[in-house]
């Protein structure tokens, strides 16, 4: 059982790459994601790390007893760009939800943006509860034949 009251955002570090990377190569992940390639442990491991070395990245794990998801902020037009995941066991809990609320309250003020594939439900209802405004998408992605929606929202 997980109890909400008990859930916290660490940062993430160079140990969570194993874990990090298991979440990453999940099919449903890879499917919900605008890049579906399949990468090696190796590959992971160098993005990792230089993405836990750059200013231009915030990387969380959301925990309880042990970790639950992640969520990344990276810096991105004038504000941040959000990607996040649940581990597969503990879907249907509303957790999506709370690590970004989490999140944007650890990052404070800013403007936040995520693209979404259309085919993601609980992903854009998550946004749109969240009251994250649809935006539009630019030719590149149309080109690219992917249904997506962005979407924006100012935190003050
Ligand atoms: C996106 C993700 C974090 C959501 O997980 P979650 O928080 O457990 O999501 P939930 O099951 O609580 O669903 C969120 C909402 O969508 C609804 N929902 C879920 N599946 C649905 C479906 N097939 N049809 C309609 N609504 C659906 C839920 O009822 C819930 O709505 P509510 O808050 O009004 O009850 C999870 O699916 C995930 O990690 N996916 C893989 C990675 C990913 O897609 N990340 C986002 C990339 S933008």
């Amino acid at each position: 059982m997980i109890d909400k009251s008990k859930i916290f955002l660490r940062k993430a570090n160079i140990s969570d790459a194993l874990l990090t990377y298991k979440w990453a190569v999940d099919p449903k992940v890879r499917a919900n994601s605008l890049n579906s390639n399949v990468f090696s442990f190796e590959n992971h491991l160098q993005w990792f790390s230089n993405k836990l070395d750059s200013s231009e990245t915030i990387y969380f794990i959301l925990m309880e007893r042990f970790p639950l998801g992640q969520i990344r902020f990276e810096k991105f037009e004038d504000g941040w760009l959000i990607s996040f995941l649940i581990d597969e066991l503990f879907h249907g809990k509303g957790l999506g939800k709370e690590i970004i609320k989490m999140g944007m309250k650890e990052m404070r003020e800013g403007v936040f943006y995520a693209y979404v594939l259309e085919k993601n439900i609980p992903s854009i209802k998550i946004f749109e509860s969240l009251e994250f405004e649809s935006i539009k998408v630019e030719d590149e992605y149309k080109k690219m034949n992917l249904s997506i929606k962005k979407f924006m929202k100012i935190n003050k």
